[in-house]
């Protein structure tokens, strides 16, 4: 028998996103980037996040049901982004799922967005996954490791206790005048640059846990600057070395961590996923870190997956229908704007 198609809904932050999916096959993922909306201010403006939204999601919805080739009497459930994001965007995807669950007369279920990077290198997979397995997800919002020990078991063992890594990032090309979002700028900028020109400090050696945190490289990176900027004023080769310098510290400081954590659990395979998971670099950087391990890394077959996008929801929500884990009361869902995975 084949698997129930889902028409799954992202809107958790500055992409207004729609897809159809049939178990962990994509068959549409519609994205509608608000990118060129936020750039001016250096960072996603929530009531304009919230506005696009509105006029970007029917279109996308009708975008998603063409390319997938299906109308609406072939759709099974609806799923919909719950949290973690911003409030105001989510309310949006909310609404909308609400009011074509209850046109379409059917079941709605409400997506984590983290368990969705998690689980997005699973999309078009045709694996058969091993468990357990460790989700690495590395977004704007967060970086965490994630224990799965079969899907919808999760135990979070590290995070960053500040900003992401996707935000240093983006920060620190500000600073840099990159323009926003700076993660994918500084991941060519890189490539002509000499990342061992800056030595980066690694933080949080001394502890047992497997947290991080990246606002003190945000700091070092802020005072680097202004050090080399009282001397003369950077070049273009500088801000190369610089941007290489600043993302191998990134990177290094999950990779430290990583090992650390897979000398003391038994895992055995690393699935990667969030918007930075993108970056060339830090999957060859955690695939060296795996290599003493001898452990697999699966990563998401698309930029597009890496990214916000509706696709990873509606494989999240292929497993939920498998269990009938369904909204109970329609009307009464509500977002929940900071949603961590395993509470
Ligand atoms: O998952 P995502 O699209 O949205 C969140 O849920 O946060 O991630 C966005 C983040 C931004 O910080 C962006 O700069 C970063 O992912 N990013 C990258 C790359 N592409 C996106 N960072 C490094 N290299 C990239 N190629
Ligand atoms: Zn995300």
């Amino acid at each position: 028998m084949s698997e129930p198609l889902i028409l799954a809904i992202d809107t958790s932050c500055d992409d207004t996103s729609t897809a159809v999916t049939a178990g962990t096959k994509v068959l549409s993922n519609v994205i509608a980037s608000q990118t060129q909306l936020h750039a001016p201010y250096g960072g996603v403006f929530p009531t304009v996040a919230k506005q696009a939204h509105k006029e970007n999601i029917n279109q996308t919805i009708k975008i998603a049901l063409k390319r997938a080739k299906v109308t609406w009497d072939k759709i099974s459930a609806i799923a919909v982004t719950q949290g973690p994001g911003l409030a105001p965007s989510l309310e949006v995807g909310i609404a909308k799922s609400k009011e074509l669950a209850t046109k379409h007369k059917l079941p709605l279920i409400a997506v984590n967005h983290i368990e969705a990077h998690a689980l997005s290198p699973l999309a078009n997979s045709g694996v058969d996954h091993q468990f357990p397995a460790l989700a690495i997800v590395v977004s704007g919002g967060h970086t965490d490791f994630i224990k799965i020990t079969q899907i919808g078991e999760y135990e979070r063992l590290g995070f960053s206790i500040d900003d992401a890594a996707g935000e240093a990032l983006d920060k620190v090309g500000r600073m840099l005048n990159l323009g926003y979002p700076a993660g994918p700028i500084i991941e060519q900028f890189a490539k002509k640059g000499d990342s061992k020109k800056h030595s980066v400090p690694l933080p949080m050696t001394g502890r047992e846990d497997f947290n991080m945190s990246f606002s003190g490289l945000k700091t070092w990176a802020r005072n680097k600057l202004e050090q080399i900027e009282t001397q003369n004023t950077l070049n273009k080769q500088d801000t190369y070395d610089f941007a290489a310098s600043f993302q191998y510290g990134v990177f290094r400081h999950i990779c430290y961590k990583l090992n650390k954590l897979l000398k003391q659990h038994q895992i055995s395979e690393v699935w990667l996923g969030g918007g930075v998971a993108a970056n060339i670099e830090i999957r060859r950087m955690i695939r060296e870190t795996l290599k003493s391990h001898n452990i697999k890394l699966f990563t998401p077959y698309s930029k597009r997956l890496c990214m916000d996008n509706a696709a990873m929801i509606g494989v999240v929500a292929g497993f939920k229908f498998e269990q009938q884990q369904f909204v109970k009361n329609i009307k009464e869902l509500e977002r929940r704007p900071r949603w961590e995975i395993n509470t």
